[in-house]
C-alpha cells in the first residue's frame, strides 16, 4: 500500500486503524475499544486497556530473544568514553533501580522529576519510573534553578533523580547546586533525591534526603512491571508558550506505545534490530520519543550521544558516530547541520567515513531551510526528510512517510499529513482557506493516540490554549499553508514561541524576567532571524524615568538575569535600550513589525499604529547591534 492508501484507510475508520496498530503492543488487558470520547472535545485512547511501557520497551524484547542485542549505545566525545548496554542488562538495571525507588516509597501515580544530562542512566531513570507506573517529568539540563523550581511546584514530585553534573564543551555544569537551589525556591519539597555521581564532579549529599544512585540499590529486590490503565499518564513534559509559565503536556501510556511503535517503521523506516539515532536531548520531546521510547519499544538500538555537532572534537563527529555504530536512520535539528556546514561546507569530514549504513536523515524542531537540506542531500547522498511536530503531539504531524513510500521531496515543506492527522488551514473565522493561501494550521479533533489529552492540572488552560479558538479543532500555534498536492508549509508561530537552535522558548517568559529588573519600566522580546540558530531573542528595554545607569550596564544585568532565571539555553545575549516601544492605539506592542525591521524585510505600516516615528527609533537601535541593515 502506498501513502495515499494508508492515509485513506485511516480516514475511513480511524479506530480500526489504531486498533490494528495496537496489536503490535503487549497488553496485560486488551482495550475493549480504541477511542473514548469524554465529551467537551476531550478524548482518550485505549483507556480501559492495561499495559506497561517498560515491559514493552525492555522485558518483552528479552523474552522475545533480543536479550543480547545492544539496546543503548552511550557515546560521549566530551568524556572520550563509550559503553553498550544489551536489552538483558537494561532489564536488570532498570528493575534494580525501580526496586530501590519502590523501597523508598515511589509508587504508581507518584511524580518523579528527572534532571540529567545525556547519559544512559537518564533513560534508565525514565524506564524505572515507567516500570512502576510512576509519572516522570524530565527537565532539560540547560534550564536554571528557577525553571526547575516552577516544575517542582507544578508536578509535586515525590522524588527527583539527578546527576551530579552535565558536561558542556569546556564547562562542567554542576547540577547539584541548581537542584538544591530549586528545592529551596520551590514550595513543594520532594522526599527523596537520587544522585548519580559522575567522576567530573562529586556532589555533596544532604543526609536524610539525598541518596547515591548505586548505594541505594544495594540489597534491594528488583521490581516487576506494574500494569497501568491505557489512560494512565506515562509522563509530563513541560513546554513553552503563551505565558512564562510552562505547560505540562501529559502523555497517556497506551496511545504513546501504539503511536511511537507505528512510526518507527512507517516514518523512520527501521526494522527491529536496526540502529536508530536521534541527536537531541532527553529533556526535549525528541529525546523522549526517539532517543528513549520509540526505538526501544520497537526493538531498535538507540544512541545516547553526549556531544555537540561541532567542536567535540570536530565537524565530523556525527559521521563518526553513524559509521562506527552502523546507524540506519539519523534524526537531528536543522541548526545542527547548519553548524556542521559552516565548519565543513565542502563535506571534507563527511568523506573521511564510510556512511554506507545510513539510509535516511530526518530533520525537525524548526523550519528546515532549503539550503541546509540541499547541502545535506548532496553530502550524504540519501533522502533528507523534514518533518513537523511538537511537544504536544509527541510524533510527527506531517512527514514524508519513507517506510510506507518515499514521496517526492518539496524543499521548504515537511511533506504530507501523517495518518491520524486531518490538517486544515483556517482563516480567522475558522473557515478552511484555499490551497496556497496562508492561515492558522489546525487539526480536526480527535487527535491521534500518543498526543496530549490534556495539560497537567490545567484543563482550562488546555482548552484555552488549544481548543477554544477553532471549535472542533486543535490549534497548533503554527501558521502556514497547504499546496494543491496536500503538502504542508510551516511559516511562523501565531503565539510568542521562538525557536533558538531547535530549542522552543517563550519570548513572554523572557519579557517577564526583563520586567523584573528594577530599572526596566517596559520591555519587549522578539525573535530575529539568525543564520546558525534559526532565531535569536533580542530584548528592547524602556528604562524608568530618572534611571541614570549606563545603558550597557543595564543590558549586561538583564542578560545575566535571563541566564539565571531561565538558563543558558535561552541564549539571550542581545538587548537595546529605547525610549518607547511601537504600539497600536489600543496599546498592543507591534512585535511582528519589529521582527520585520530587524530582519531587514519589507513591511506594511500597521494601520492602527500609534506613532509611526517610533519605528525609525527601533531601526536605529537595532542597527547598533548589527540588525536592521
Ligand atoms: N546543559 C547546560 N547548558 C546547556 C545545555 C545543557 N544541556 N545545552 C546547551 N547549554 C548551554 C550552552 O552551553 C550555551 O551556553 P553558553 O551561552 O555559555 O555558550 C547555551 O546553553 C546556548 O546553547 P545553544 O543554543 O545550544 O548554543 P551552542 O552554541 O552551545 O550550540 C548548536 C549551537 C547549534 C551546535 C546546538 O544548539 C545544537 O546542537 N543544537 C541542536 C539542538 C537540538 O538537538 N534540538 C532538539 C530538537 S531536535
Ligand atoms: P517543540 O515543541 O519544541 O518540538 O517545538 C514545536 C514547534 O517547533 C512547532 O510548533 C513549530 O513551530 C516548530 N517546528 C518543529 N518542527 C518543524 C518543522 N519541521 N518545520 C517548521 N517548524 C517546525
Amino acid at each position: 500500500m502506498g501513502y495515499k492508501d494508508v492515509y485513506d484507510s485511516w480516514k475511513a475508520d480511524p479506530e480500526a486503524f489504531w486498533m490494528e496498530a495496537a496489536r503490535a503492543i503487549d497488553w496485560d488487558q486488551t482495550p475493549s475499544k480504541a477511542l473514548f470520547d469524554k465529551g467537551d472535545n476531550l478524548y482518550e485512547w485505549f483507556a480501559d486497556g492495561k499495559v506497561n511501557t517498560c515491559w514493552n520497551a525492555v522485558d518483552r524484547h528479552v523474552e522475545g530473544g533480543r536479550g543480547d542485542q545492544v539496546a543503548i549505545i552511550y557515546d560521549s566525545p566530551i568524556t572520550g568514553t563509550q559503553s553498550k548496554i544489551t536489552y538483558a542488562e537494561l532489564r536488570d538495571r532498570v528493575a534494580s533501580l525501580a526496586g530501590a525507588l519502590r523501597a523508598k516509597g515511589v509508587e504508581k501515580g507518584d511524580r518523579v522529576i528527572i534532571y540529567m544530562p545525556m547519559v544512559a542512566e537518564a533513560l534508565e531513570a525514565m524506564l524505572a519510573c515507567a516500570r512502576l507506573g510512576a509519572i516522570h517529568s524530565v527537565v532539560f539540563g540547560g534550564f536554571a534553578a528557577n525553571e526547575l523550581a516552577v516544575r517542582i511546584d507544578d508536578a509535586k514530585p515525590k522524588a527527583i533523580i539527578a546527576a551530579s553534573c552535565g558536561l558542556e564543551p569546556g564547562r562542567v555544569v554542576k547540577y547539584k547546586p541548581l537542584l538544591d537551589g530549586a528545592i529551596d525556591l520551590a514550595e513543594h519539597k520532594p522526599e527523596l533525591c537520587v544522585i548519580l555521581q559522575r567522576e567530573q564532579e562529586v556532589a555533596d549529599l544532604i543526609d536524610g534526603r539525598d541518596v547515591d544512585w548505586h548505594g541505594f540499590q544495594d540489597g534491594v529486590a528488583p521490581a516487576d512491571c506494574v500494569p497501568v490503565e491505557g489512560n494512565h499518564p506515562a509522563y509530563i513534559l513541560y513546554t513553552s508558550g503563551t505565558t512564562g509559565a510552562p505547560k505540562g503536556v501529559i502523555r497517556h501510556t497506551g496511545g504513546h506505545l501504539v503511536a511511537l511503535n507505528w512510526t518507527m517503521k512507517n516514518i523512520y523506516n527501521v526494522e527491529p534490530g536496526d540502529v536508530f539515532w536521534a541527536a537531541s536531548d532527553v529533556g526535549w520531546v525528541v529525546g523522549h520519543s526517539y532517543i528513549c521510547y520509540g526505538p526501544l519499544i520497537h526493538g531498535n538500538t538507540t544512541i545516547v550521544f553526549e556531544g555537540k555537532p561541532v567542536g567535540t572534537p570536530d565537524a565530523g563527529t556525527f559521521w563518526r558516530v553513524i559509521s562506527e555504530h552502523n546507524v540506519k536512520s539519523f534524526f537531528t535539528a536543522p541548526t545542527a547541520f547548519r553548524a556542521v556546514k559552516r565548519e565543513d561546507p565542502k563535506g571534507e569530514f563527511v568523506r573521511k567515513y564510510d556512511l554506507s549504513c545510513l539510509k535516511q536523515v530526518y530533520l525537525a524542531g524548526e523550519r528546515a531551510d532549503p539550503d541546509t537540506i540541499v547541502w545535506a542531500q548532496e553530502q550524504l547522498g540519501v533522502p533528507v526528510i523534514d518533518h513537523w511536530w511538537q511537544t504536544e503531539t509527541g510524533f510527527a504531524i506531517a512527514a514524508n512517510p519513507v517506510g510506507i513510500e518515499l514521496l517526492p521531496v518539496k524543499l521548504g515543506s515537511p511533506s504530507v499529513p501523517v495518518p491520524g492527522y486531518d490538517i486544515q488551514v483556517l482563516d480567522d473565522a475558522g473557515h478552511p482557506v484555499a490551497a496556497g493561501e496562508l492561515g492558522a494550521i489546525a487539526i480536526k479533533l480527535p487527535l491521534p493516540p500518543g498526543t496530549l489529552p490534556n495539560l497537567w492540572n490545567a484543563e482550562e488552560r488546555f482548552k484555552k490554549s488549544y481548543l477554544n479558538t477553532f471549535p472542533g479543532y486543535y490549534e497548533t500555534g503554527d501558521a502556514g499553508m497547504m499546496d494543491e498536492d496536500g503538502y504542508v508549509y510551516i511559516m511562523a508561530r501565531t503565539d510568542d514561541v521562538i525557536n533558538v537552535a531547535g530549542h522552543r522558548l517563550s519570548t513572554g517568559g523572557m519579557e517577564e524576567v526583563l520586567a523584573g529588573h528594577p530599572d526596566v519600566a517596559e520591555c519587549a522580546v522578539i525573535g530575529v532571524t539568525d543564520q546558525l540558530k534559526g532565531q535569536m531573542p533580542v530584548g528592547f528595554l524602556c528604562l524608568n524615568a530618572g534611571c541614570d545607569k549606563a545603558h550597557d550596564e543595564v543590558v549586561a544585568e538583564v542578560v545575566k538575569l535571563v541566564r539565571e532565571k531561565i538558563g543558558p539555553v535561552a541564549a539571550f545575549k542581545l538587548a537595546v535600550v529605547v525610549d518607547r516601544l511601537p504600539k497600536t492605539r489600543s496599546g498592543k506592542i507591534l512585535r511582528a513589525t519589529m521582527v520585520k525591521i530587524a530582519d531587514g524585510e519589507e513591511f506594511k505600516m500597521p494601520a492602527t499604529i500609534d506613532d509611526p516615528a517610533i519605528l525609525d527609533e527601533i531601526k536605529t537601535a537595532l542597527q547598533t547591534i548589527g540588525y536592521a541593515k
